[in-house]
């Protein structure tokens, strides 16, 4: 549970990269000047920047973000300090330097330590802070680890062993950024405040789930890295596994981080081993999206010319338990698909005896449906049937719906909700050693499995073969 606020240094190691520009700095300063959040930012990278160049090239991060003027200015002249980061991996000279930033604010050694860094730098820092005593301060310290966990099971249990050296179980979050979406958060409020719905939340009321991720970017000039990483990896691991089990989990007995994140484990050892049929790999081809010529996936630079790394990838999950048996769990994704769109559809069973008549469907098992929109127009829509007014005995499917933006206007990014949560001690959003390393475990055989990668055409919605998984329904209930 959340815990006050404690004045800290928050120690960025990758300062200069891309997510700390483009995510971090601005959600640092939203949080200090509309929630008060009292930081000082050590930022660290590679290169031997003073902080006044640290502090101008954070203003151009903030005004891109489109926080300009005096008061910006004025957070980066008196908040943010810069630290070479050692080439040697001796972490000695920079715990000084955060020692004297510490003393400069007199601060009481409260310390966030996050790794933007490149994944295959994690283990270096990691140990480095721990060598130089960076894991016990006179305050708390907190690691806070960048996705991708590991590349394979082996190696996320090899960084967990490396981090537990060091830190705490209790010291560690692990992020994955979609949990701090507004909208996912809200799949629990939805399913445990609303007992009309988890009254129907189980095989007997629901035929089936999807959980489609779609991205109509391409995977542009991030070749280098996504050759080494593809659609199961990057996507299917984290992110909508992140979803499944919250869709999934049983009600925890309180909010408290362990007892939510104790049911999201308990789903992922439930899901049975997957059957190598029910998976489609995809790439894609050349071909327009929304109007713009994309060029096919294996001529991007960076990229092998007869590469095999899958940009799409659909697989049908079975949840053995009591709650779920015999629902099917399936979930997509890719890139250069038609939109962008992350959404769970619940497909609810049809009426047991066909009433009405008038609509050739209307007797072949027209089903309710549930569509949870998490992104962009983040929202639920409940599709359901009305009669049609007059002599008549035709019915309509209709909506009930629910959008954010209405309700609330602008929802919080998710990086200002799980710094937040980082500050406060609060771990409930952060993925759990265990659940890591379950999840990783659940997709290890299609890691280097010889399975068939169809192409398809960007613009398209990926495989025809992904159809198939859905059996009889034969249709995605997003993009068809
Ligand atoms: N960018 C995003 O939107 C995004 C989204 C989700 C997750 N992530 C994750 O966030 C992490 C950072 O991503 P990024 O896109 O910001 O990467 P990036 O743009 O390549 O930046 C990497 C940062 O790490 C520093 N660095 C590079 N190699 C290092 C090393 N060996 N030791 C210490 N520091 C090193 C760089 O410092 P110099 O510039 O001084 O070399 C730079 O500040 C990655 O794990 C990524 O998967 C990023």
């Amino acid at each position: 549970m959340s815990r006050p606020i404690e004045r800290h240094v928050f120690v960025v190691l990758g300062a200069t990269g891309d997510l700390a520009t483009r995510k971090l700095l601005p959600a640092l300063y939203h949080l200090a000047t509309s929630h008060g959040l009292d930081t000082v930012v050590l930022g660290a990278g590679t290169r031997d920047l003073g902080d006044q160049e640290f502090r101008r090239r954070s203003r151009e991060a903030l005004a891109a973000a489109g926080y300009e003027g005096e008061e910006a200015a004025a957070w980066c002249a008196h908040r943010l300090h810069y630290a070479p980061l050692p080439a040697d991996g001796d972490y000695r000279s920079f715990a000084a330097r955060l020692g004297e930033v510490e003393a400069q604010h007199s601060l009481p050694g409260n310390r966030v330590l996050y790794l933007a860094l490149p994944p295959q730098a994690f283990p270096a820092a990691i140990s480095g802070l721990g060598a130089a005593g960076l894991s016990h301060s006179p305050g708390w310290a907190r690691l806070v680890v960048e996705k991708p966990f590991g590349s394979d099971l082996a190696t996320a249990r090899d960084l967990n062993h490396l981090a537990h050296r060091h830190f705490a179980e209790d010291q560690v979050y692990r992020i994955d950024h979609y949990l701090g979406k507004e909208t996912v958060q809200n799949l629990l409020v939805f399913r445990f405040a609303n007992p009309l719905f988890e009254a129907s939340w189980n095989r007997d009321r629901i035929a089936r789930v999807e959980i489609t991720v779609a991205e109509d970017a391409g995977v542009g000039t991030r070749g280098r890295y996504y050759d080494g990483a593809g659609a199961v990896r990057d996507m299917l691991q984290s992110h909508l596994t992140q979803v499944l089990t919250l869709i999934a989990m049983e009600a925890p007995v309180s909010m408290a981080a362990d007892a939510v994140r104790a049911e999201k484990v308990k789903v992922l050892h439930g899901v049975r081993p997957l059957d190598p049929a029910e998976v489609v790999l995809g790439q894609y081809q050349a071909g327009p999206v929304n109007g713009e010529a994309l060029p096919a996936y294996r001529d991007l630079e960076g990229v092998a010319p007869d590469s095999a790394t899958p940009t799409f990838v659909a697989a049908t999950l079975h949840i053995d338990n009591w709650r779920w048996q015999g629902v099917p769990f399936h979930l997509r994704t890719g890139k250069a698909l038609p939109r962008r769109l992350t959404e769970v559809t619940v497909v609810f069973r049809p009426a047991p005896v066909c009433l009405y008549h008038g609509r050739p469907d209307q007797c072949v098992g027209h089903s309710d449906v549930l569509r949870l929109n998490l992104q962009p127009d983040e929202g639920f829509r409940l599709e359901i049937e009305v009669k049609e007014p007059g002599v008549t005995s035709r019915l309509r499917t209709v909506p009930l719906s629910f959008a954010y933006a209405d309700a609330f206007g602008e929802v919080p990014d998710a990086y200002e909700t799980l710094l937040l949560d980082v500050v406060e001690g609060d771990q409930t959003l952060f993925v759990r050693a265990d659940e890591v390393e379950e999840s990783w475990s659940l997709y290890q055989p299609l890691l280097g499995a010889a399975l068939p990668v169809h192409p398809y055409a960007a613009g398209s919605w990926g495989p025809a073969a992904a159809c198939a998984l859905l059996g009889e329904a034969r249709r995605w209930s997003v993009g068809g």
